[in-house]
C-alpha cells in the first residue's frame, strides 16, 4: 500500500486553519465610539449639544489635537482622560470621517 497519500493528509490536517481577513480597525475607532460618539454620532454629522458635524471641518490633524485635548466651547477637553497617543489615533480617526 501506498503511504503516501494518508501522510499527505494527515500533514494538511495540521495546518491551522487561516482566519477570514477582517477589515482594519483603526485603533482610534475605539476611542472614538467611546468619547465623542455621543455629541458627534457614529459618522460624525450627529451634532448634538452644539457639537460641529465633523465631516465638514476644515480643521487639520494639528488643530484637531489642539481642540481634543483643551476642549472648547461645550466640547470637554480629554486632555487628562487620554493619552496624547490615543488623542492623536482619536484624531487620525475622526479625520477619516468624510
Ligand atoms: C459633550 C459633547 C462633545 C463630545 C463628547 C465631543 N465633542 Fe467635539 N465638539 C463638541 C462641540 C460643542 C464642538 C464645537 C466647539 C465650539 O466651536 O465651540 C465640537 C467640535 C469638535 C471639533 C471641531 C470641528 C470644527 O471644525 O468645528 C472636532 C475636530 C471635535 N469636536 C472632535 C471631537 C473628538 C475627536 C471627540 C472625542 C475625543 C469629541 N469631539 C467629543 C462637542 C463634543
Amino acid at each position: 500500500m501506498n503511504l503516501r497519500l494518508p501522510v499527505f493528509l494527515f500533514l494538511l490536517a495540521l495546518v491551522p486553519q487561516v482566519a477570514p481577513a477582517a477589515p482594519p480597525v483603526l485603533p482610534g475607532q475605539a476611542i472614538f465610539q467611546k468619547n465623542c460618539v455621543r455629541c458627534h454620532g457614529a459618522n460624525g454629522r450627529l451634532g448634538l449639544n452644539g457639537a460641529h458635524d465633523l465631516t465638514k471641518s476644515n480643521l487639520n490633524a494639528f488643530g484637531r489635537t489642539y481642540l481634543v485635548t483643551n476642549g472648547m466651547g461645550k466640547m470637554p477637553a480629554f486632555g487628562k482622560m487620554l493619552t496624547p497617543a490615543q488623542v492623536q489615533q482619536v484624531v487620525a480617526y475622526s479625520l477619516t470621517l468624510k
